[in-house]
């Protein structure tokens, strides 16, 4: 029995995180499921899957042979996922469920799946190992992660000029330390270890500053501080950022690293995307 909260940040989140932040994210959920090289007809369990993009994508993967579970806190989350699994229309049967990512109902899962999901999960250690017993003897975990960081990035940007003007505010980063030896230990904790790690990044483009700031406010995180503080004090903390960004009409295009970490069980004989050998040019 798992306790689930009913009515989370992510909640009032949810519409404004589909259309501000999903379609940036789609070309990382991509990497993540082209890394795992997930096969057809694999059970899949996604868990933290908000409005599901890699959900969509992993069950298009496993073919009408394949099965996946989808999960999240927040039941508006998972209304939106289920609703975008209906019209995708697809041949998979694909169920969408309101439950704890520690809730592994269905297992044994070839693959368990988590983007962007990790750092919120407080009972991390607990989770992992859940997700460990879940797996089938050659399955895989694999997770996709913020960071490493980088002090240009404007979420960065922004959380220090939240802390110059707000400092009694309270703000958890969005990120965990996705270091390589610190994921094999965190793997290890687990029971797994850790088979592929690899760092990629996508170009996120924002016409404005102000625009980048308006999509802040409608992840998670940054929904709370907007609400707990205020607009008058979030302005400053804007114009603040605005500031150190060359004004509210700049354009921003930055490349944000994200972690994917890829974990089995000890001995298992796993499949990973294959990388061909490539010519190093000379210099
Ligand atoms: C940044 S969103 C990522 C959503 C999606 N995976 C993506 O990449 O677009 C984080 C998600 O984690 C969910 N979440 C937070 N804590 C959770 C928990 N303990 N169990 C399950 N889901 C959780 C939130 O509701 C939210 O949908």
């Amino acid at each position: 029995m798992y306790a689930v909260r009913v009515g989370t940040p992510w909640d009032l989140a949810a519409v404004g995180y589909l259309e501000e932040w999903v379609p940036r994210f789609v070309p990382y959920h991509a990497d993540l499921i082209r890394e795992l090289a997930i096969a057809e007809g694999a059970s899949v369990l996604v868990t933290s899957a908000g409005p599901g993009s890699e959900v969509i994508a992993a069950a298009r993967t496993v073919g009408p042979n394949g099965r996946v579970r989808a999960t999240d806190a927040s039941p508006e989350m998972i209304r939106i996922c289920k609703e975008d699994v209906d019209r995708a229309a697809l041949l998979t049967p694909v169920t969408c469920a309101v439950a704890d990512a520690s809730d592994t109902t269905g297992a044994p899962w070839d693959e368990i799946i988590c983007a962007f999901g990790l750092w919120q999960l407080e009972d991390r250690a607990q989770v992992l190992s859940a997700w460990a017993s879940a797996l089938s003897p050659n399955g895989k975990v694999g997770i996709l992660t913020w960071g490493p960081p980088d002090n240009e990035d404007p979420s960065q940007v922004l959380a220090e000029c939240l802390q110059e003007l707000e400092p009694s505010v309270p703000f958890r980063q969005h990120r965990i330390n996705a270091e390589r030896d610190r994921m094999a230990q965190m793997w290890k904790a687990a029971g797994l270890s850790m088979v592929r790690h690899t760092i990629v990044r996508h170009t996120l483009n924002f016409e404005r500053a102000e625009l980048f700031v308006r999509a802040m406010s409608h992840a998670g995180t940054w929904r709370k501080v907007f609400e707990d503080i205020g607009q008058v004090r979030m302005d400053r903390v804007a114009a603040r950022f605005y500031e150190r960004m060359g004004g509210p009409e700049e354009a921003l295009s930055f490349q944000p690293a994200a972690t994917i970490s890829i974990a089995a069980l000890p001995g298992a004989e796993v499949v990973l995307h294959h990388r061909p050998s490539t010519s190093v040019p000379v210099a």
